[in-house]
């Protein structure tokens, strides 16, 4: 039987808001197949198209910092970055994703990713229903409201898609984004580009010009490297991810602000798009993975050190 021409009886009563009940069923095949909390094809349903999201290398991940090897010699190279670009940001049904119209892209390069080029493709974000919850990855256990991930796809490949098809395809640059009483009005642009496209399929400009200096943290040097996945089908193990440790400040107010986008599911009780009040994925175990950073995580040292 073919699970997208059935109606679905998924029941979550969430607390925050938006407090909209999501008992819903899945939009037609012909538009985006997979959804978070749909029934058929929500994340635990996921690997029956896209067999990979059962795989042994998946992300994210909690990274244990007692757990971490340490590797000085990691750098990344942001270039370009500090350029204005015109952006526009687009609602998936999954997330908000931002990309650039310019055909010189930002790119990251460094010893951290073999000295390779990758080009960047898009920024989006995860997040929850309430602060304590929301991004993908955690340090220690511990979980942030927002996550940003930037993709990037290695120039060689020429295409994000083709660049698919490789182990070494994709680099995704994390950032957490941390509660702060005060509003961050650095992400006012972003945020006021977010509030014009509150509709799957929604599509908008950035007003004025964007700066990716905007979203990223001062110190862009510490960060934790390991090898995983897509968190979205195919959910490929193809992805080098850089984690960035010093969170961005954002205020509750702002991360409400994602939280009353609409997702790609029809909510049987209002008859209207659910809201996308929570897009991460469960963690998965890092069987045999290393996790490196590029700092010394641990105020007590007994972590491994390597001398490069
Ligand atoms: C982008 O923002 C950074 C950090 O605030 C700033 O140093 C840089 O000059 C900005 N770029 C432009 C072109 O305004
Ligand atoms: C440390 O990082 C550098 C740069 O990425 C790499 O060349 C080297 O192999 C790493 N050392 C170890 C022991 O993994
Ligand atoms: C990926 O590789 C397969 C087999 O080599 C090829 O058929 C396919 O066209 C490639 N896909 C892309 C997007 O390059
Ligand atoms: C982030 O917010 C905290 C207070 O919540 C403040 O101490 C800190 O200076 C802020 N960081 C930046 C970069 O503004
Ligand atoms: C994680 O825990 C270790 C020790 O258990 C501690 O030294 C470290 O500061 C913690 N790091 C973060 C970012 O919470």
């Amino acid at each position: 039987m073919n699970f997208l021409t059935l109606v679905y009886a998924a029941l979550k009563v969430l607390t925050a808001t938006p407090s909209e009940s999501t008992i819903s069923k899945v939009i037609p095949p012909h538009e985006s197949t997979w959804t978070y909390d749909g029934k058929g094809n929500g994340i635990n349903d996921w690997y029956q198209l896209y067999p990979k999201c059962k795989g042994q290398f998946q992300s994210p991940i909690n990274i244990d910092t007692r757990l971490v090897d340490y590797n000085s010699s990691m750098k990344i190279d942001f270039i370009g970055f500090q350029k204005l670009y015109q952006a526009f940001i687009e609602n998936n049904g999954h997330t908000v994703q931002l990309g650039v119209e310019e055909s010189t892209k930002p790119v990251l390069t460094g010893s951290a990713v073999d000295n390779k080029i990758y080009v960047f493709a898009q920024l989006h974000f995860h997040w929850g229903t309430d602060s304590l919850l929301g991004s993908e990855h955690s340090i220690n256990s511990t979980f942030y409201p927002l996550e940003g991930h930037l993709a990037f796809y290695r120039k060689e490949y020429e295409s994000f898609d083709k660049a698919l098809n490789y182990s070494d395809g994709l680099v995704v640059v994390s950032i957490f984004f941390k509660h702060a009483d005060e509003e961050n009005h650095a992400l006012d642009r972003l945020i006021k580009g977010i509030q014009k496209i509150p509709r799957y399929r929604d599509k908008s400009l950035i007003p004025g010009f964007f700066n990716f200096s905007d979203i990223l943290p001062s110190n862009l040097n510490n960060f934790y490297k390991y090898s995983g996945s897509l968190t979205t089908p195919p959910c490929l193990e193809i992805v080098t991810w850089l984690i960035i440790a010093e969170p961005v400040n954002i205020s509750e107010g702002q991360t409400e602000i994602f939280r009353h986008e609409r997702a790609n599911m029809i909510s049987s009780k209002t008859g209207e798009y659910a809201y996308l009040n929570h897009n991460y994925r469960e963690q998965s175990p890092l069987n045999h993975r290393r996790v490196t950073a590029s700092f010394m995580v641990n105020s007590n040292t007994d972590q491994n050190e390597y001398i490069a």
